[in-house]
């Protein structure tokens, strides 16, 4: 099938088919700090790709509606079109990252409940958080489907936090995107991979893009240790 070029964005390229579904390429490109600092690690592609397709295919058994079709190739997610929410959803199990610098909380503390938060999908305003009423004055879209949102990305913090506990992983937090199909039904949408949580060992050491933001080990040996632990569960 013929395909259009859609879409580039920091790690993904997008290309239209004629059916109402796309292709998602997904990139060696690193970026962290919204471009601030930027890489390639040849094979990051092949490994989230692989990652996010297993995530995926796992969220189906537990009746998630994500836009997965199937993996293409290595680097190739076949997925069905969506009018993309430009909501980022960041769900929170432990205190990491933005959330540790905004309280002054220090990395790792246990959270009492789970957290979950909305983020303006905005490059050049560098994603800035939202809440609630301001998603909806301003016709982003409305209560029903935020609180589907919320709903569903709760179920998949569930799900994964279980997932990974079985391997020996601490999910500590993730980014969540979703989008409508031509139907109006709410799906997941996007990639859910080491670039977009924080996953610890026990001794909460990372093995995600944390390795790259913060020059703290190898990024694809970490990456290929999440992608085997997955081949060797599910
Ligand atoms: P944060 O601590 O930087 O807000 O990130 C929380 C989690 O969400 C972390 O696992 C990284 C992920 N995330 C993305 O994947 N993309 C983004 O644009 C943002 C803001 C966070």
């Amino acid at each position: 099938m013929n395909s259009l070029f859609l879409y580039e964005g920091k790690a993904k390229k997008v290309f239209q088919y004629t059916d109402n579904t796309v292709m998602i390429f997904f990139k060696d490109d690193a970026t962290a700090g919204n471009r601030a600092k930027e890489a390639v690690f040849k094979g990051k592609g092949e490994l989230n790709a692989s990652i996010s397709a297993k995530l995926f295919e796992h969220l189906h058994k537990y009746s998630i509606d994500t836009h997965f079709i199937e993996l293409n190739g290595k680097r190739e997610h076949h997925c069905h079109q969506l009018n993309i929410i430009p909501i980022e959803v960041v769900v929170r199990n432990r205190a990491a990252g933005t959330f540790s610098k905004r309280y002054s909380v220090e990395t790792g503390t246990t959270l009492r409940n789970v957290v979950v938060e909305w983020c303006l999908k905005d490059d050049a305003l560098a994603d800035p958080p939202i809440c609630d009423d301001a998603i909806v004055a301003l016709g982003i879209t409305d209560v029903v489907t935020l609180n589907n949102m919320r709903a569903t990305s709760i179920s998949v913090n569930n799900i994964l936090t279980q997932l990974f506990r079985r391997v020996g992983l601490q999910l500590v937090d993730f980014k969540l995107e979703f989008g409508l199909n031509e139907e109006g039904k709410l799906l997941l949408a996007d990639e859910i991979c080491p670039d977009t949580m924080r996953l610890w060992n026990n001794q909460n050491e990372s093995f995600d893009k944390d390795l790259f933001r913060n020059d703290s080990g190898d990024l694809l040996a970490g990456y290929r240790k999440v992608e085997e632990l997955l081949i060797n569960t599910l």
